[in-house]
């Protein structure tokens, strides 16, 4: 028997993860979180000096890497060869590297095929840019979820500042924007809304009414 798998894209910071999370958490599904694994090559590139616009070095890079995504109780583990990154990949130098990683087709190949070695397996909430778009085109249900650039600043701002992180909303902003140009401008499986995809606009939603929005959506589609 197929598993179902539920597929969210976006651009960044729409709050993507957290909604997949916890529609996961509600219906025991996997989640799993698909920029993760491009933020983790991140990481390990910028630590061993490889250039992120060396796509063949990154390939290489990525082919001796292990990434494993752990479901623990509240979260998800991120391990990068054995080793818990989870927090390390969301800081300022992989996120404004990761597009750069992210936009080569050799990387893009390898990081989807070890994405569909998730589906089927088991019943699964995936996250990311192409997702419904192209690693799942047959998705049972496909959402894509936008919000207005100031919103989507306002949200991380306020995350960060929870965190402890330094946190500038203009610069937030303009970090923003210019990742969701690089992604949906980039040629190979760019950042797109899937023909059949639901779009979701969450600009004046609660995480919760987001939740329960979608998961209306999987009821009637189920
Ligand atoms: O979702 P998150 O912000 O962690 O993703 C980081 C980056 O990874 C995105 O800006 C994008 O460049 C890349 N990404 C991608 N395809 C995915 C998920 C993420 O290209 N499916």
């Amino acid at each position: 028997q197929k598993g179902i798998a539920i597929a969210i894209d976006g651009p960044a910071a729409a709050g993507k993860s957290t909604v997949a999370k916890k529609i996961a958490t509600k219906l025991n599904y996997i989640y799993i979180d698909t920029g993760a694994m491009y933020r983790a090559l991140t990481l390990k590139a910028l630590k061993y000096n490889v250039e992120t616009d060396n796509e063949l070095q990154l390939f290489q890079l990525l082919l001796k890497t292990d990434i494993k995504l752990e479901q623990a109780e509240t979260n998800q583990r991120v391990l990068l060869d054995n080793e818990d990154v989870s927090e390390e990949i969301r800081n300022e130098a992989v996120t404004q590297n990761v597009s750069e990683v992210a936009k080569h087709r050799l990387i893009r190949e390898e990081m989807v095929e070890r994405q569909r070695s998730f589906v089927n397996e088991t019943n699964i909430v995936m996250d990311g840019r192409d997702i419904g778009s192209h690693v799942i085109p047959d998705a049972d249900v496909k959402i894509f979820m936008i919000a207005s650039v100031e919103e989507r600043a306002l949200r991380r701002y306020k995350e960060n500042k929870q965190k402890g992180f330094p946190a500038d909303l203009t610069q937030l902003k303009q970090e923003i924007a210019d990742r969701d140009r690089f992604d949906m401008e980039r040629e190979v499986s760019p950042l797109v809304k899937a023909d059949d995809a639901i779009e979701l606009d969450t600009t004046s939603l609660s995480i919760d009414q987001v939740v329960e929005a979608i998961l209306q959506i999987i009821e009637q589609k189920g």
